[in-house]
């Protein structure tokens, strides 16, 4: 059988939307830390569908536990994210060109902010066959300039300030938006060997105004992202039979 493609979200809404629009096989809960696993068809290709719950540890288990079950062709993080660069505006989408955890500080040892010690690497590069198709996918949907691939950055925070917002802006000049699961996804697959994408629909501009327009714009951003992820999904090649 094809190896799947495995998805992630963090939320429920970020992945029963996307799980409408499944022929499920089989689900699978986890209570202990709430985690659903759906494992069927979307798109024609084998997926599992994951909600892994908020934060970069509740993202790093699943992927781990995902790719020993599965061995999957791709790891996609899907979700929505707080805008960071004047550019990126609400119901924008942002693919990950990279990715890195912007609330890792060992500076007292003289690490840039960001920085894992003693890791070869803390800046993780999506695949790149994978952001060129989704970039395909979500102009498509959005058209051009409402398209964005580069830095995205991860923190188990909620960024609600504009001060906390400028201070991550000071670290990470290039960064297009804030969230806080992807780069636990993407140095999990990456550490694996398996390649990944983080793809992001932006829900708020990670200021002050982020907490209303996160309940505002969250259910109007992801029908978008879902299109594009499930775009993305139809797009992979298939792999090579042995
Ligand atoms: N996800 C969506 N909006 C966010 C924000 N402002 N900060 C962190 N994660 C987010």
């Amino acid at each position: 059988m094809e190896k799947p493609i495995v998805v992630i979200g963090a939320m429920e809404v970020e992945v029963t939307t996307l799980a409408q629009r499944m022929d499920i096989v089989e689900e699978q809960r986890i209570h202990r830390n709430n985690l659903q696993i759906l494992t069927g068809k979307l798109g024609g290709r084998e997926v599992v569908l994951a909600r892994c719950g908020v934060g970069k540890v509740n993202a790093a288990l699943i992927t781990q536990y995902l790719i020993d079950h599965f061995q999957p062709q791709a790891v996609i993080n899907s979700g929505v994210a707080g805008g960071l660069s004047p550019k990126v505006l609400i119901g924008d989408i942002v693919i990950g060109e990279t990715s890195l955890q912007h609330d890792v500080d060992v500076c007292h040892f003289d690490y840039p902010r960001g920085v894992i010690p003693s890791m070869e690497e803390s800046t993780f590069p999506g695949d790149e066959e994978l952001t060129a198709l989704a970039v395909r996918a979500a102009v498509e949907e959005l058209g051009d300039g409402r398209v964005h691939k580069g830095l995205i950055v991860s923190g188990d925070q909620f960024i609600s300030s504009l001060e906390h917002k400028q201070q991550i802006l000071g670290f990470f000049p290039d960064a297009l938006c804030a969230e806080m699961e992807g780069a636990a996804i993407a140095q999990t697959a990456h550490l694996n060997g398996i390649p990944h994408l983080i793809v992001r629909a932006i829900s708020d501009q990670a200021d002050n105004t982020a907490p209303v327009d996160f309940n505002a714009y969250l259910m109007e951003v992801i029908p978008v992202l879902n299109a594009v992820i499930e775009k993305l999904i139809r797009s992979v090649p298939r792999p090579a039979k042995r």
